[in-house]
């Protein structure tokens, strides 16, 4: 089996998910179900036997060493995260703690198993670390697109945060022979994405009536990837990747936010047409910038490609109308996070009260 983290997030569920739909090997989900965190996105595996969802936090190093020594998973897929930028500016304490406490104490976790486990544990380990490319800060227009070997150089608390676990992770390898291997993807979208990130915001707003926020001039260019292209790829890096190497993923797909915008309207024109008649890009509307904006990300993710033999099965066309139809489609979905329902789901489909607070988990 093996112990994803963070896997009630995007990411995390599109990823057990697609798992459970290729595999039957088991999950273990740890996630302490921050705001981010949604059971709902799992309600197809309610009675799924290969699924055991767990309560509790990464930086609980006694709870995760347990969880290690009871199921004596073949790998960690580590996902969980604070993962919103603008949320960093606003308080950066979360993301210090999560991302980099929370892998310091699963690496430490991680050691400590190993260090009591036999060889054959020992030698099939793997500890697959999800990062992003947003370590590698920003890029001018005419620049190449990041390397593996980029220079480090974070321009937000949260990219900040990202990169020190990087450099733990990469610490262990060389210094305690952990079996790690990181990846460092660029912007996902898809479904079941948390309607604070530019794509699911966008439609929802749309659709909501309300304004369409393009931060300064909306020039910014990031390089979409669709969701399951990634979670392919961490499927990739740890069934076949290189111990203690790195590697970028991404959808040599780079569009200014305007672009991104825009798409989205046109699509969105074509399904569910405005009432009032024009178009939903008549909301679109100028607001101040986010302080430290960076400018453009490209993946240059030949590595990957050539070594590992991944590569993505969607263009940004089929996914962003792939996507788009899901969240039309999935209006429940949606005003269940957008209301806060969706924190009431742990009561209702387990019982008793739904988790507040970050809590200890059962194991
Ligand atoms: P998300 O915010 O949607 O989900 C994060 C999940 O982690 C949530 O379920 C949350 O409850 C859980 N979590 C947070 N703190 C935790 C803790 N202390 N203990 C246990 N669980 C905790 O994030 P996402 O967009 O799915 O990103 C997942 C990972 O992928 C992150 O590590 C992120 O840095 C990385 N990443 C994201 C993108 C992207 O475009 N979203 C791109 C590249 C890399
Ligand atoms: O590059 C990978 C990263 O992509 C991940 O590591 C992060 O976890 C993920 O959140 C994402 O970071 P971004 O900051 O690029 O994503 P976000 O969706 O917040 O913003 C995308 C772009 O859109 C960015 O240039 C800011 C802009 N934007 C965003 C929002 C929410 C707007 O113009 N208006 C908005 O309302």
């Amino acid at each position: 089996m093996i112990l994803v983290t963070g896997g009630a997030g995007f990411i995390g569920s599109n990823f057990v998910l697609n798992w459970l739909a290729h595999h039957d090997e088991p999950v273990i989900n740890l996630d302490v179900l921050t705001y981010a965190g949604n059971l709902e996105n799992l309600a197809t595996l309610k009675h799924d036997a290969r699924h055991a969802f767990v309560h509790g936090d990464i930086c609980d190093g006694n709870l995760v060493l347990q969880l290690l020594r009871n199921h004596k998973p073949r790998a960690i897929i580590h996902f969980a995260a604070e993962s919103h930028v603008d949320r960093s500016i606003l308080g950066p304490e979360a993301f210090v703690q999560t991302n980099i406490m929370g892998t310091f104490r699963l690496l430490e976790a991680a050691r400590a198993y190993l260090a009591e486990s036999d060889d054959a544990i020992k030698n099939s380990f793997r500890f697959v670390h999800v990062s992003t490319d947003e370590v590698y800060g920003t890029l001018a227009p005419d620049d190449p697109a990041f390397t593996e070997t980029h220079r480090i150089a974070p321009n937000s608390p949260y990219s900040a945060s990202k990169a020190a676990a990087d450099h733990l992770v990469r610490s262990y390898y060389h210094t305690y022979k952990m079996p790690v291997v990181t990846s460092n993807c660029s912007n996902n979208y898809g479904p079941y994405q948390f309607p604070e990130k530019l794509i699911p915001l966008i439609i929802h707003n749309a659709l909501a009536g309300k304004k369409l926020p393009i931060y300064g001039d909306g020039l910014q260019v990031r390089d979409w990837l669709y969701v399951i292209d990634h979670c392919t790829a961490i499927e990739a890096a740890l069934e076949r990747g290189k111990l203690g190497e790195t590697y970028n993923v991404g959808g040599c797909n780079e569009q200014p936010n305007l672009v991104v915008v825009r798409t989205l309207c046109e699509i969105l024109d074509q399904l569910r047409p405005r009432a009032s008649g024009g178009s939903y890009a008549d909301q679109m509307t100028f607001v101040a910038d986010r302080p430290g904006h960076d400018r453009r990300y490209a993946i240059d993710a030949t590595k990957i490609m050539r070594d590992l033999g991944w590569k993505p099965a969607e263009t940004f066309a089929t996914g962003i109308r792939k996507t788009v139809e899901w969240y039309v489609n999935n209006s429940a979905w949606v005003s269940n996070v957008t209301s806060g329902a969706y924190r009431e789901w742990v009561g209702k489909q387990y019982g008793g009260a739904a988790p507040a607070a970050p809590a200890g988990g059962k194991v």
